[in-house]
């Protein structure tokens, strides 16, 4: 059986990415009802709301889920890993930080702990403080995004060699060939944020489901390059807004207050994209329809099948 099905008890190697500010218990339990894994994002939000939202999504699913904690944006770390614990939590991934200090108790109270990470070094580290699959995001992500640049393509089978935890693809993925390829590359699954964003399930405003299916493959741009805080987002005012500071020497200090989780709200959530960002992935280029997740989940897998078994006779 697939390692990370296995571990996480779930039915499809396919994880909700955690989506910080813009997660709601009506998308987390649609995933973890279809099959796959579905991801509560912290973000900056209260211990309150968070557990509201763990407490909702229990009443909608019987099914395993997660929370994301992303590391150094979320100010409530310690408070929201008690609340895991207190509610049985199945996982929890971290990102946007050292996953270290947190692994010890985690484990203690027997939690799947996946760790984001750009690099074979930041892999290797995780799986030495303990952590038991490895989240690989490579450049092509949504949102918050390490400068390092690597590529999903590049580094999947790059980090299959350096670590003996399963890896879970991320960047990139948003239907059964994506699926298929990671599988082929190392990877024992997939985690996905855009194209869940264009799912009936999500809470995302129509504006920012309409911007990702207007979209081509090269629609998304990266913000803070200039202050070393990389995001990829899809072209707002807004957006073009801070573009023009990062032109004109925007220091590190102005671009954190202009990318705050709130401008992320205001546009992703209230539809206000003249008043701040959406996150995107390149992928959301091959976007074209908002399906249910049951319906992308059980398309995808039987999609990746298909394909598996159909570029074998490339190669005969
Ligand atoms: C709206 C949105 C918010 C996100 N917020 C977070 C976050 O809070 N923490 C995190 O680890 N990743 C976050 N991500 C990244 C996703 O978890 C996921 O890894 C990424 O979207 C995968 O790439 P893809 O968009 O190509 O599928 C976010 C992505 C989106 C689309």
């Amino acid at each position: 059986m697939n390692e990370i099905a296995r571990q996480l008890g779930i039915r499809y190697p396919i994880i909700q990415g955690g989506m910080g500010n813009a997660s709601n218990a009506i998308l987390a339990a649609a995933v973890s009802n279809a099959g796959g894994l579905g991801m509560i994002g912290a973000g900056t939000m209260s211990p309150e709301e968070v557990e509201r939202i763990i407490v909702d999504t229990k009443q909608r699913t019987s099914c395993p889920f997660g929370v994301n904690i992303a590391i150094n944006v979320s100010p409530y770390v310690n408070e929201i890993i008690q609340l895991i614990i207190k509610h049985g939590v199945k996982a929890v991934s971290l990102s946007a930080g050292n996953p270290a200090p947190y692994i010890p108790l985690l484990k203690e109270h027997g939690i799947t702990i996946l760790s984001v990470a750009a690099s074979v070094l930041h892999a290797r580290k995780a799986e030495s403080a303990g952590a038991d699959m490895i989240v690989g995001e490579g450049y092509e992500a949504a949102g918050i995004n390490s400068h390092l640049e690597t590529t999903t393509f590049a580094l999947i089978p790059q980090l299959a060699d350096a670590v003996r935890i399963p890896i879970i693809a991320a960047g990139g993925i948003g239907d059964g060939r994506g699926l298929a390829a990671a599988l082929a590359l190392g990877a024992s699954g997939v985690q996905m944020g855009t194209r869940l964003i264009a799912t009936k399930e999500s809470m995302m405003h129509e504006h920012y489901i309409a911007s990702i299916i207007e979209s081509h493959d090269f629609s998304t741009k990266i913000i803070g390059k200039s202050v070393n805080q990389v995001r990829r987002v899809l072209p707002t005012p807004y957006v073009e807004h801070i573009l023009q500071l990062e032109k004109e020497g925007l220091t590190a200090e102005q671009y954190r207050k202009l990318t705050a989780e709130k401008y992320h709200v205001k546009a992703a959530v209230e539809g206000k994209l003249g008043e701040g960002f959406i996150n995107s992935g390149q992928i959301s280029g091959l976007i074209q329809d908002v399906p249910s997740v049951e319906a992308l989940i059980q398309t995808m897998a039987a999609d990746a099948i298909k394909k598996i078994n159909e570029v074998q006779s490339l190669l005969k």
